[in-house]
């Protein structure tokens, strides 16, 4: 039986289909568990809080402007004629003079046009150019991010850590800049990388190393998802960017380098129970056999807020559960139930929850 919380985790709307959907539970994946969404986290590109994000903001607003002067002209040219030309009691029912070849006519319907077009390319190409070819600089993160069928992992090579579906980064300003470079890899089909408020889509593509830099200004929880179908579970592909102050990062960084401390003995049996089943196969966990590379890291497990990229809250019943069933979370999860027992279960989890 589901217990109390997984029962409210699996009736939330996640399943139902659509964009709107898709932002609430992003929003409500923020306190995951409470009911009212936070719009502070609705992932939105008019809301930037990222360098890029914001060059991209403006390019956004410029081509509105454009396109809304035109929309205004358009418009308002077919709404006079349709008004100033309507039908009349005692027309005489003949077609007006029908005009062709107007030179000035077509050179303005031509030129203006090509201007607005040439004016559109230049400011995008000028706001590409910053945003793609902005040199690293010395103090910038680097961070290596690989798109799964459906998780993302998340690799600091320069720091020794791994783990999964939650980015931290730090906070960036313009006396200390400290931007994250991430370099985005598939290892299956094609993934897309998009925090909107941080920046903006990059795929993921097998076989090739994509580039995207953040530069957030302000700490704070992000929210973003894949973005380019991948597969059954393409919508919990959820992503969290935690963006820190330098020293809470610093603290971050540390705990994440932090060798597992020695197990208690109250939990030997369910750690007996993780190497003995095929867990290790997919899962890396320091200081035990399992080295596998296709699920999750779990060193530092119960760092992570969420479960199943965004699936579920990570709670100690929600582990469970998803253990016992990862497709109750996520039809199709490439993570098989292994039919463990319910001591085994229990076991495993008190085993599994000392991961911090
Ligand atoms: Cu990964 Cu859609």
């Amino acid at each position: 039986m589901p217990t109390a919380s997984t029962a409210n985790v699996l009736s939330r709307p996640v399943l139902s289909p659509g964009m709107l959907s898709s932002a609430v539970t992003l929003a409500a994946g923020s306190s995951l568990l409470g009911a009212v969404p936070d719009p502070a986290l609705v992932p939105s590109i008019f809301r930037p809080e990222s360098v890029p994000a914001d060059s991209i903001h403006q390019l956004s607003l410029f081509v509105l402007a454009v396109t809304a002067g035109i929309f205004l002209v358009v418009f308002g040219l077919i709404a006079y004629a349709t008004w100033r030309f309507r039908q009349r009691p005692g027309d005489d029912g003949r077609e007006p003079a029908q005009i062709y070849g107007s030179n000035p006519v077509e050179a303005a319907w031509t030129i203006v046009p090509l201007i607005i077009v040439v004016v559109l390319s230049l400011a995008t190409a000028r706001v590409l150019h910053e945003v793609q070819n902005a040199p690293m600089p010395p103090s910038a993160l680097e961070v290596e991010v690989v798109g799964h069928q459906w998780w993302w992992e998340i690799r600091y090579p320069k720091l020794g850590i791994v783990t999964a579906n939650e980015l931290h980064v730090p906070v960036s300003s313009p006396a200390d800049r400290r931007p994250t470079y991430l370099d985005l890899r598939s290892a299956d089909v094609i993934h897309s990388f998009w925090v909107p408020r941080l920046a903006g889509k990059t795929d993921l593509v097998p076989g090739r190393r994509n580039r995207l830099w953040i530069e957030p200004r302000r700490a704070g929880l992000f929210l973003g998802q894949c973005a380019e179908y991948c597969g059954t579970q393409h919508a919990k592909m959820l992503l969290r960017v935690i963006v820190h102050t330098p020293e809470d990062f610093e603290r971050w960084v540390q705990s994440q380098r932090a060798a597992p401390g020695p197990v208690p003995d109250t939990v030997a049996p369910g750690r007996r129970v993780f190497e003995q089943t095929a867990c290790v196969n997919c899962h890396a966990l320091d200081g035990t056999i399992a080295d596998g590379r296709f699920g999750p890291d779990l060193t530092h497990l119960m760092s992570r807020d969420t479960l199943g990229a965004g699936a579920a809250a990570n709670s100690r019943d929600n582990l469970r559960e998803w253990i016992r069933r990862p497709d109750r979370f996520k039809p199709g999860v490439l993570m098989p139930a292994m039919n463990l027992s319910d001591t085994q279960l229990d076991q495993l989890v008190d085993y599994l929850v000392t991961l911090r």
